[in-house]
């Protein structure tokens, strides 16, 4: 299958969490293009897609935001997969705006929401994204888990083979 994997990143943590998915996928026979989502015109020629973002103050970013609403009925008639990463010091599923994914999951009719731990590095934050952390709890560091991430794309590479149109949650 031609699966698109496009992910919004400030500082490429999050890329980098798309990579290791895609690569899992591209292992279990996918050909998997991951682009920035504001590269993405259209999802025509794909046949399944996953979209990720990070979350800065409690939203996806804008690209991926703008990708869901640009091509909505696109997203609605193929398999899709959502993921964020944060760093929220609750669970991140209930300090990642929950709304504003239930909406999404809803409106594209996605199969599933994952959220992973991030990556904070002060060094590379702008001046204003310092300010907003300096008030905050996030404990800076890479959080990720590469292997939770790896483990959640066989998931989708399994749910796949199983039935590629099927809405099976993962
Ligand atoms: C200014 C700022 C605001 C953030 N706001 C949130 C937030 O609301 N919820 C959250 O879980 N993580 C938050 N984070 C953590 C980021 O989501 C985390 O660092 C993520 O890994 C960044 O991904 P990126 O490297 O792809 O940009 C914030 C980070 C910064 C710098």
């Amino acid at each position: 299958m031609r699966i698109l994997m496009a992910v919004a990143s400030r500082h490429h943590g999050t890329w980098e969490i798309g990579e290791v998915a895609a690569d899992v996928l591209r292992r279990r026979g996918h050909e998997v293009d991951q682009r920035a989502p504001e590269d993405v015109a259209s999802v025509d020629g794909y046949d399944a897609v996953v979209l990720g973002s990070a979350v800065y103050t409690a939203h996806w970013l804008p690209a991926a935001r703008e990708l869901a609403r640009r091509c909505e009925d696109g997203l609605r008639a193929r398999p899709v997969w959502l993921f964020s990463s944060g760093l929220a010091t609750q669970p991140a599923n209930a300090a990642n705006s929950p709304l504003e994914i239930r909406a999404l999951l809803d409106r594209l009719g996605a199969r599933g929401h994952r959220s992973f731990r991030g990556r904070l590095d002060r060094a590379v934050l702008s001046f204003a994204e310092r300010a907003i952390v300096a008030g905050g709890r996030a404990r800076e560091g890479d959080h990720r888990d590469m292997a939770a991430v790896a483990a959640w794309a066989q998931d989708l590479a399994d749910a796949l083979a199983a039935d590629p149109a099927a809405r099976v949650a993962v």
